[in-house]
């Protein structure tokens, strides 16, 4: 009885949804729960592989998937997926926006100064995370206006709520993901239907691909101080597991957070509230 009812409150079952960035960590981890808890998902990525692998991994342990090739840096790429997954799947009711990332050149480091960052990495990082938030954003919410529902929910970072040091181009870009789920939430509701939900999670910190550079060192394999400063930093002293996302994230897509949108959900070990002392 207990049960049902919670089950029922969070239940995600036979809803689409898309994945951008899907293909990897974070996202692939989100993509397999969703599709575990019911969920029919799109894996996005630019890399088809990745994501045929995932949309491949769900499918076999009898879940519903497709994957399907994007670059949410290209309009018509986004057109055409968004087209794919609507006429394989039927209506996106949900959209994650995961596609997002840094790189070393976008980075200060005692090798590359402020001074010296080349404006193409800056701009690669920039566009990455918040122009490849925005284009999908409005491609896919498009549609959801049509049909007056829908669910959004970007991926923030801990960067957003205060720059962290040395990633310049993927703070700036983090800030205007969280003012952006912000704006979008009002927009939406205001303009085309109070049941169209926008809303975005800050994980704290998670050792991938992304981040490994700047947290382990690559010779030794021990933490680098920026490292050892985010454990000290993050009141659950450890690196988040990715699965650890999945409960804010499926209450967010779900009716359980019916009246919630336009938040920034930190899920973080308690890093954003930590002030150091
Ligand atoms: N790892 C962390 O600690 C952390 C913390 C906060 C936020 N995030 C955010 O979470 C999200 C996922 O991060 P992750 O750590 O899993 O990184 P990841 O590098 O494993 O995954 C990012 C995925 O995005 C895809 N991608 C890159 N450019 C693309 C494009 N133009 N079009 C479509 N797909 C593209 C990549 O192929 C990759 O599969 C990102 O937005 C990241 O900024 C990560």
């Amino acid at each position: 009885m207990a049960e049902k009812y919670v089950a029922k409150m969070f239940d995600i079952s036979n809803k689409v949804i898309a994945i951008t960035g899907a293909g990897g960590i974070l996202c692939s981890v989100m993509a397999e729960a969703l599709a575990k808890a019911g969920a029919v998902v799109a894996v996005l990525d630019l890399r088809e592989d990745a994501a045929a692998g995932v949309a491949e991994k769900i499918k076999s342990k009898g879940g519903k998937s497709l994957a399907v090739k994007v670059d949410v840096l290209n309009r018509q790429s986004i057109e055409e997926a968004h087209k794919r997954v609507e006429g394989t799947l039927g209506p996106v009711d949900v959209l994650i926006n995961g596609a997002g990332g840094n790189k070393k050149e976008a980075t200060t480091s005692p090798e590359l100064s402020f001074f010296d960052l080349p404006e193409s990495a800056v701009r690669w990082v920039f566009d990455l995370n918040c122009l490849g938030t925005i284009m999908p954003s409005q491609i896919f919410c498009r549609a959801m206006a049509g049909r007056g529902a829908g669910n959004i929910v970007n991926i923030s970072s801990m960067s957003a709520f205060h720059p962290l040091t040395k990633v310049l181009g993927y703070s700036a870009a983090k800030a205007a993901i969280s003012n952006f789920t912000e704006w979008l939430a009002v927009h939406m509701a205001q303009n085309y239907s109070k049941a169209i939900r926008v809303n975005a999670i800050a994980p704290g910190f998670f050792l991938t691909e992304q981040n490994r550079f700047l947290l382990v060192d690559e010779k030794t394999g021990q933490p680098t101080e920026r490292g050892k400063s985010i454990i000290a930093g993050t009141p659950m002293a450890r690196y988040g597991a990715p699965e650890e996302l999945l409960g804010a994230l499926i209450w967010l897509i779900s009716d359980a957070s019916s009246f919630v949108t336009g938040t920034v959900i930190a899920v973080d070990g308690g890093f954003n509230a930590f002030g150091g002392v």
